[in-house]
């Protein structure tokens, strides 16, 4: 009789299985296992049950004799692997969660208003970081994508960590008041700043993921004709190292850009410079 505990396989875990035999490109797959189901790929068939109860890291053996091993799988390989999660919008993917939640500080017990949930793959990765203590409201104006998001963190288990809102911000607002963060990604962020603001508490955290120049700068005077301080925009990179022991270098081939992020912090006071800067605006004629 296997003990099971928590170095080992049980039903319900997301794993994934990593070929232990050269592939065209880097293969992964991320399956949920349940007892008596089977996985199918072209490298054959594996039953869940053969997984089951075995320690993470056990090698398994396809029907076709191809070996891969199981460990269990991570948020992002769930994201980016499981069948089940379905992408109905671009997503923020996992090379910009950790740098967006360490710059605005987002943590457990945290309160969050998230504005365009789209697929619900950033909202997935704050539902497990702000913990049973924390909540996210999320905004989303197309019912469709709403449900899919809502299908899509149920598949994971966070479900009683937020709520998805059907809600257009721009046209009804917001309802949550005196919140941690405000975390907006829609296409016309400058025209949710106000309620955004309205939402935080003082002190609070804005974050603005924003995918052109264009965007940014009305963005960025947005905020600061509302009082917005300490803005910073930032830009994360990630470069993958290829791992041949013959020529360890970084990959050829790559994607080097996501998107813009802002931080910035509510504040009740207009800093003078800013008053300045709109003043130069103005004058130059660059308002829009
Ligand atoms: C790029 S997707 C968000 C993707 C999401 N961050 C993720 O990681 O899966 C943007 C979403 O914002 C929604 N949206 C756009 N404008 C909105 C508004 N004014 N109020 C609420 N949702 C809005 C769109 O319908 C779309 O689903």
């Amino acid at each position: 009789m296997v003990k099971l505990g928590h170095n080992y396989f049980a039903e319900g875990d997301f794993v994934t299985l990593i070929p232990l035999f050269k592939t065209k490109r880097e293969t992964r797959f991320v399956i949920r296992l349940e007892k008596g189901q089977v996985f199918h790929s072209k490298f054959g068939v594996i039953n869940h049950d053969e997984i089951i109860g075995r320690v993470h890291g056990s090698i398994v053996k396809s029907h076709l004799n191809y070996n891969f091993v199981v460990l269990p799988a991570t948020l992002h390989e769930v994201i980016q692997n499981y069948k089940h999660f379905k992408y109905i919008t671009q997503i923020i993917y996992p090379r910009d969660w950790g740098f967006i939640s360490v710059f605005a500080d987002i943590k457990e017990g945290d309160k969050i208003i998230e504005i365009g949930t789209g697929t619900g793959a950033f909202l997935s990765y704050l539902s497990r970081l702000v913990g049973s203590s924390g909540f996210i409201y999320s905004y989303e104006k197309d019912e469709e994508r709403a449900k899919i998001a809502n299908r899509n963190l149920r598949e994971l288990g966070l479900t009683g960590r937020c709520l998805i809102k059907v809600r257009d911000v721009v046209k009804e607002g917001i309802d949550e008041r005196n919140v941690d963060v405000v975390f907006i990604d829609i296409p016309e962020p400058w025209l949710v700043v106000k309620r955004a603001w309205c939402a935080l508490k003082p002190g609070g955290r804005m974050i603005v993921y924003i995918p052109t120049f264009n965007q940014l700068k009305k963005t960025v005077i947005e905020l600061m004709r509302h009082g917005f301080i300490d803005i910073k925009i930032k830009e994360g990179f990630l470069r993958n190292i290829q791992v041949k022991p013959y020529a360890i270098r970084p990959e050829l081939k790559g994607y080097y850009f996501s998107a813009f992020i802002i931080f910035a912090r509510k504040s009740f006071v207009i800093p003078v410079t800013y008053l300045e800067d709109l003043f130069k605006l103005e004058y130059l004629g660059e308002k829009n």
